[in-house]
């Protein structure tokens, strides 16, 4: 469904005064690639800063890519505006991606309405289905944004995304901002729709106690490289990257704050710095596993 091979992104940003260079680019992704099919959930984790949007952003077609290559469907993204993607984003915040003088209804099949003409009545019906699709009650309909909670404008945010369709669905933060158990209920959600409409989810997080919940496979980025990849349960009991492990510790109930799992600092700031520390490359370790580590040299 999507296929990312050595995708690297970078910014222009001001070069240090007195350089003699008046421009420098700013690498953010740097040569990353992994695959997602349809109906799997892959969880792309990392630090603030470590480019987790900024693919989420180039696989949308709204942010350029320097080189690599990404295909969507079998099909050169290339080749593909971002209507014809089929790569739809939830947003993390939907209080604030919601007009509050909108009402929801309208809201959430907006995108219908851009794609080409429809009736109202139409748009109606289709927002109907949705509302159903994504457990809200036919009584919401007709309220504005401020009349609902923050689990239910999640949902509007999700039926938003799925109004047209969607191959993939990138899943931002996008539970970042509910309570726990409100949580849980919308990533059942998104596990449940998976199931049933076989849509691919990117399901992007700094959160590592949220994946294991959705996710089949989890990404570890951090300075916008992979670090490590697997399947969730591999990487969760097997971690190998001194990061993952780093992560897996932070989570909740596993004790330890940031300072002492060695989280805290060492991000990436922009301006910084225009190229990214040297890293090994991923290298396979088991089946669908792979990370970034030195080879463990063999004594003989
Ligand atoms: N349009 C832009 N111009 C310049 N720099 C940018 C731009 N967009 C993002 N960046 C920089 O790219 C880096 C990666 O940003 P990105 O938003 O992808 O991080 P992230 O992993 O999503 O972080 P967070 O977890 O905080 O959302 C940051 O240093 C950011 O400042
Ligand atoms: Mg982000």
């Amino acid at each position: 469904m999507l296929d990312l091979k050595d995708i690297t992104v970078s910014f222009p940003v001001r070069a240090p005064l007195f350089s003699g260079r008046r421009r420098d680019r700013l690498h953010v992704v740097d040569g990353v690639s992994f695959s997602l099919g349809a109906g799997e959930t892959l969880a792309l984790v990392g630090e603030s800063g470590s480019g987790k949007t900024t693919i989420a952003r180039a696989i949308l077609g709204l942010t350029p890519i320097d080189d690599g290559g990404l295909w969507i469907a079998g099909r050169d993204a290339r080749d593909l505006d971002p209507a014809s993607r089929k790569a739809q984003f939830v947003f993390q915040d939907p209080q604030a991606s919601l007009d509050p003088r909108i009402r929801v209804w309208e809201a959430a099949v907006e995108p219908v309405a851009l794609a080409g003409p429809r009736t109202r009545r139409e748009l109606r019906a289709r927002a109907a289905a949705l509302f159903a699709q994504v457990g809200l009650d036919a009584d919401c309909l007709d309220r504005f944004p401020h009349e609902l909670s923050g689990g239910q404008r999640q949902r509007i945010g999700i039926a938003r995304a799925l109004s047209v369709s969607p191959r993939i669905l990138i899943a931002d933060e996008a539970v970042a901002a509910l309570d726990a158990s409100t949580r849980l209920q919308v990533l059942d959600l998104l596990s449940e729709l998976q199931a049933n409409i076989g849509v691919a989810i990117l399901f992007i997080t700094h959160d590592f106690s949220v994946i294991s919940r959705l996710a089949h496979r989890v990404a570890v980025m951090r300075f916008g490289r992979l670090v490590e990849i697997g399947r969730t349960a591999d990487v969760l009991v097997n971690p190998l990257h001194p990061y993952t492990k780093a992560l897996i510790r932070a989570m909740p109930g596993r004790g330890g704050g940031r300072e002492e799992n060695g989280l805290a600092g060492g991000r990436h700031r922009s301006g910084r710095r225009g190229s990214l520390p040297a890293w090994p490359p991923l290298r396979p370790v088991g089946p669908g596993h792979a990370v970034a580590v030195q080879e463990p040299t063999v004594g003989n």
